[in-house]
């Protein structure tokens, strides 16, 4: 057997829509950099017509990666139109089209009658509109995969009728996903193997899997899936994703590494970028790798008990199935400090992934600096912090110049702050519950606005008493809502810095609009 099974990363897209998760255009840009170091076949860099934020992010990578780039669309013309031209200028474009198929989904989207009144009907409109959308989208390339939104808990001769009619479109990957997470491993198998039996033109596509882990069980699906004809699988790095997540890469990949006995198929992944690539995807989303997750979790290779080390000590084998060193966790930890050169740095940032201009490492060295001036020893996660925070950071619209806060048991808390708008500057000051409050409404003050501030936290992000704090904080304008994250060794300062980001992002939103016309798409 031996067959290769093609790894579609996902992490830019679905991985982007976990709740918190936000990644601007240059984070996705260096992920996309370092996915293509992993050696995944495909990243779907995002969904073009959702956002105009979405669509640069598409754009960009399209135009830079040497790997394929899908974009996702609705089975609507706009989103298709919107996909092609973001990846108008890459190497290899993949327009990633799909429609709802399951009944549950079919009557609870598609209720207008313009669909037809019946369930029959609506199922009838929503095959021609796959047929179309593939069609639509081979207008304008080669390389089209269509996905039957809810395939898990589709009727399976609707199901087959489908991907049949997505085939005779031109679709060259049909891929089945497990939308909610609904399915279990045997179940999903065999709806695998019936579609390569009921699907009369199933050898002219590739099928894929798209599993969700709402029960815990999408790496368990893929590879039972994969045992049963799939030959692509969408994961993500550290299996983020909607809700309780997509299938993990790492779990999937190092699987069929670790039990070839069994699943005797290989991907082309570079095992050694694991580590490098879910630690920037989390220092980068701001989504903590709880730390007993497989492969890539901080515990996934320490060895607790008396027993266990002494096992260890005498033959590795006993308690460990695959080594560190084969996903990448180094063995030493590098320590940089106040005397360590630009050169140094510059190595270090190189063997963690990042791979910067000389402009960038300029600007990382002097962040670096002034870190290191406040922290003895700067570790591994507190570069990778200052990256996501100082390097990939956009230029923002207010910038916290002076922050000074008066706090203790028996005062009553009060801030004030100096933010930078261009060439002016705004200074307010207020009190509030705690320092925290009292920066946020001093803040609140000098924008003059008041937003709905849907959640606050703050955690340390790297080791020791002088660790960096992170603050996240996410609010609400309507449907949307907007994230910001701020880093500092002062917890009160990465709080403001992460209300202004959020803020920021916000203000972003409002003043962007994409139009799509006849010339195609614009940005304003
Ligand atoms: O979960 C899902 O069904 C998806 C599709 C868009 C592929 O993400
Ligand atoms: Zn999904």
């Amino acid at each position: 057997m031996n067959e290769r099974i093609l790894i579609f990363d996902t992490t830019l897209r679905d991985g982007e829509q976990s709740p918190g998760a936000s990644l601007n255009v240059f984070e996705k840009l260096e992920i996309a950099r370092q996915l293509a170091a992993l050696k995944v076949d495909v990243i779907e860099a995002g969904f073009p017509v959702s956002s105009p934020a979405q669509f640069e992010a598409v754009q960009r990578i399209a135009n830079e990666s040497e790997v394929i780039i899908a974009g996702l669309a609705r089975a609507k013309e706009v989103d298709i139109k919107s996909a092609f031209e973001a990846l108008r200028n890459a190497k290899s474009p993949r327009i990633h089209t799909f429609s709802s198929t399951s009944d549950i989904h079919i009557l609870g989207k598609f209720g207008d009658s313009k669909y037809g009144i019946t369930l029959e009907e609506k199922r009838k409109t929503v095959l021609k509109m796959s047929y179309d959308s593939v069609a639509y989208a081979k207008t304008f390339v080669k390389d089209v995969e269509f996905s039957a939104e809810d395939a898990g808990r589709t009727d399976i001769g609707y199901l087959a009728d489908i991907i049949e009619t997505a085939i005779e479109a031109g679709a060259t990957t049909v891929n089945i996903p497990d939308t909610t997470g609904y399915n279990f491993p045997s179940e999903f198998g065999n709806k695998i193997a019936e579609l390569k039996k009921r699907v009369k033109n199933i050898d002219k596509a590739i099928i894929s899997v798209h599993c969700h882990n709402d029960l815990g069980l999408a790496v368990a699906n893929s590879i039972s899936a994969i045992q049963n004809g799939a030959r692509q699988v969408e994961c993500t790095i550290n299996g983020i994703g909607e809700r309780a997540g997509n299938a993990s890469l790492e779990e999937i990949v190092m699987a069929l590494k670790v039990r070839k006995d069994i699943v005797n198929y290989f991907t082309n992944v570079n095992y050694s970028e694991i580590y490098n690539t879910s630690k920037m995807v989390s220092g980068f989303t701001g989504i903590v790798v709880q730390p007993n997750k497989a492969i890539v979790g901080e515990n996934a290779f320490a060895h607790e008990s008396g027993i266990h080390q002494d096992g260890m000590l005498k033959d590795r084998q006993t308690y460990e199935i695959m080594t560190p060193e084969s996903v990448g966790v180094g063995k030493t930890k590098i320590v940089l400090g106040r005397h360590s050169g630009r050169h140094g740095l510059k190595i270090r940032l190189k063997e963690l992934g990042y791979q910067i201009t000389e402009e960038e490492l300029q600007k990382a060295y002097d962040a670096f600096l002034e870190l290191a001036d406040k922290k003895k020893e700067v570790f591994d996660d507190d570069l990778r912090v200052l990256m996501g925070d100082e390097i990939y950071k956009e230029e923002e619209l207010y910038e916290l110049e002076y922050m000074h806060v008066n706090a203790g048991t028996k005062t009553v808390p009060t801030a004030t702050v100096r933010i930078k708008t261009g060439e002016n500057v705004i200074q307010e000051s207020s009190t509030g519950d705690g320092p925290v409050d009292a920066v946020f409404n001093a803040i609140e003050r000098a924008l003059d606005i008041k937003p709905t501030v849907e959640s606050y936290s703050v955690r340390s992000v790297t080791s020791g008493r002088q660790a960096l704090g992170e603050s996240i904080i996410r609010i609400r304008s309507g449907e949307n809502s907007f994230t910001g994250r701020g880093t500092s060794t002062d917890i009160i300062e990465a709080s403001a810095k992460a209300y202004l980001q959020a803020i920021n992002q916000f203000n972003v939103y409002c003043n962007t609009k994409v139009e799509i016309n006849e010339n195609g798409i614009s940005i304003k």
